[in-house]
């Protein structure tokens, strides 16, 4: 039977369902107890103990707890440790992300940890390389993100997960946690939207100035999953509410990120974060503060008179991070996993069909569809495009529309109209005398770009077909496409080779599926 974990990939935290964290949780709990009794019999059942095991490190981006963890991890697991040192790797000869993992494949590495500004880079290297695997006839390597750009950083939420849940006598019931900091760029708070689903009830206060605010995406996830969630504009004004977080997830204002107009007011920024003094008889009294480090020597968050002090949760937690990824190794390697007995891996998203052919009853008087002065003959006619916008956005819509299906060419043209039942509500026409219709493709194409959208076909005078189109659940394999977030690997300025694709969200809008950023479904197109 196949192993549950060997060679999977972690790079979102949801690539684990909660099933599969809480087993990985309970074997890092008896990691733990059974590395404190020194138990060496047990101890040595977690380590892979194969020198040809190959694990690479490549840290794009600077690292200490994560990286060193990882690389105390690996020493501790007995396998082989290879680390790229990006300031004299080939990517500075601007070589592609995807040939220089194949290659890193190709010497035998079977599990790669990665770190990078840029987002999604751990679901392309998965799949720039299984591609690679197969032409080579070798096994495909498993991917860990150790945090890419904004998007997430799944390690640091399991290592999290856990060290709340042993603040919590391991219960699931309740969390109730404070994020302070800066949210906007944080991806270790971007990963607990999706992550602390672990908890049966959750009640998140976000405290954030408005240039460090959560993105709204991350927000809305957090309230489709169930959280109740408040936001406050600094610690002052939390404090001032009655029901006050006793676990608080601190984040620091990460500069390095920031604009020119941040680092103005850093102090400001600063203030409305930083833990003090006179905060402290204010909290409950088993209150525990955590951080994903580091802290900023001379302006930390938490104050560095609070170390010695019944706050500190955040240096076990650090602490926890090397067991975690022990564990988190020795599935993937397939060390550990057999007794596994849960369910695997994500459900299968739902599939709705998006094309609705209606049928066409040829004894009803014909719709007429004027071409100019003059109803078509034969042709097609797309009614209904982008209904409800305001007259200057369907008409700049209409021009995507056109260029998208590459319909610019022959006779026709585009107006604007009411709807039938609505005189104050505007939609889009667009028709060509002529054109014969559209294959598949074509069709999902239009759905993409002008979902909600009928598209006769018009034959003799009459409509011979009519289809109702509504966004496809997945959108990929087209020319026109692309994702709008320029820190995302897919980003046609990154230069891999990389055909977009996105994931359909909500009603009116997707997801990318490398770097998971929302886009309405004008935005995708090129
Ligand atoms: C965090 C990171 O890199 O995202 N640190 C970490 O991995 N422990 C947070 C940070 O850099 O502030």
């Amino acid at each position: 039977m196949k192993h549950p974990f060997k060679g999977r990939t972690l790079t979102v935290i949801s690539d684990l369902n909660r099933e599969e964290r809480l087993y990985l949780f309970q074997k890092t709990k008896q990691l733990k107890k059974t590395l404190k009794e020194n138990n060496h019999q047990e101890i040595d059942k977690f380590r892979i103990n194969d020198n040809d095991f190959g694990i690479y490190e490549v840290f794009l981006e600077d690292s200490t707890r994560t990286k060193e963890s990882f690389r105390n991890a690996i020493s501790f697991l007995n396998a082989k440790l290879s680390e790229l040192n990006p300031s004299s790797s080939s990517i500075n000869k601007s070589e592609s992300y995807a040939d220089t993992f194949n290659n890193l494949t190709g010497y035998n590495n079977k599990i790669f940890i990665v770190r990078s500004k840029l987002e999604g880079v751990c679901r392309w290297l998965e799949e720039s390389t299984t591609s690679y695997s197969k032409r080579n006839n070798m096994l495909a390597p498993s991917f860990i993100n150790a945090g890419d750009g904004a998007h997430e950083h799944p390690t640091q939420e399991l290592l999290d997960e856990f060290t709340f849940l042993e603040d919590n006598d391991w219960s699931l019931d309740y969390l109730h946690i404070a994020l302070i900091g800066d949210l906007f760029h944080g991806r270790t708070a971007h990963s607990k939207a999706n992550g602390l689903t672990l908890f049966k009830k959750v009640k998140i206060d976000i405290i954030a100035p408005e240039t460090l605010m959560m993105p709204k995406i991350h927000l809305k996830n957090m309230e489709s999953n169930g959280f109740e969630v408040s936001i406050f504009e600094n610690i002052d004004s939390y404090l001032q509410n009655n029901d006050i977080a006793s676990k608080w997830y601190f984040t620091r204002p990460q500069l390095e990120r920031m604009g020119d107009n941040a680092l103005k007011n850093q102090d400001i920024l600063r203030n409305a974060i930083t833990i003090k003094n006179s905060h402290l008889s204010k909290l409950p009294k088993d209150t525990l503060f955590y951080h994903p480090l580091p802290r900023h020597k001379k302006h930390p968050v938490i104050p560095t008179f609070l170390d010695d002090s019944s706050f500190n949760a955040w240096e076990r937690q650090s602490a926890n991070g090397m067991l975690i990824r022990i564990v988190l190794l020795a599935m993937t390697a397939g060390k550990v996993g057999d007794d596994y007995k849960g369910r695997l891996g994500q459900k299968n998203k739902e599939k709705q069909p998006f094309i609705k052919k209606i049928i066409v009853l040829t004894n009803k008087k014909p719709k007429k569809y004027s071409e100019g002065i003059i109803p078509i003959n034969d042709g097609i006619v797309i009614d209904h495009i982008y209904q409800g916008e305001s007259c200057s956005l369907i008409r700049q819509h209409l021009t995507t529309v056109v260029s998208v299906l590459n319909i610019e060419d022959g006779k026709g043209g585009e107006w604007i109209t009411n709807t039938q039942n609505n005189k104050k509500q505007y939609k889009g026409i667009i028709f060509r005398p002529n054109h014969k219709g559209f294959n598949q493709k074509q069709l999902k194409k239009l759905a993409g770009v002008a979902p909600g959208c009928t598209l006769n076909i018009i034959k003799k005078g009459i409509i011979t077909e009519k289809y109702k189109l509504k966004l496809p659940p997945r959108i990929y394999n087209m020319q026109n496409l692309s994702c709008q977030n320029k820190n995302c690997i897919s980003h046609p300025t990154h230069f891999e080779p990389i055909t977009s694709m996105f994931h359909r969200s909500g009603s009116d809008g997707f997801t990318c599926h490398y770097c998971e950023s929302f886009h309405t479904f004008k935005e995708i197109w090129k």
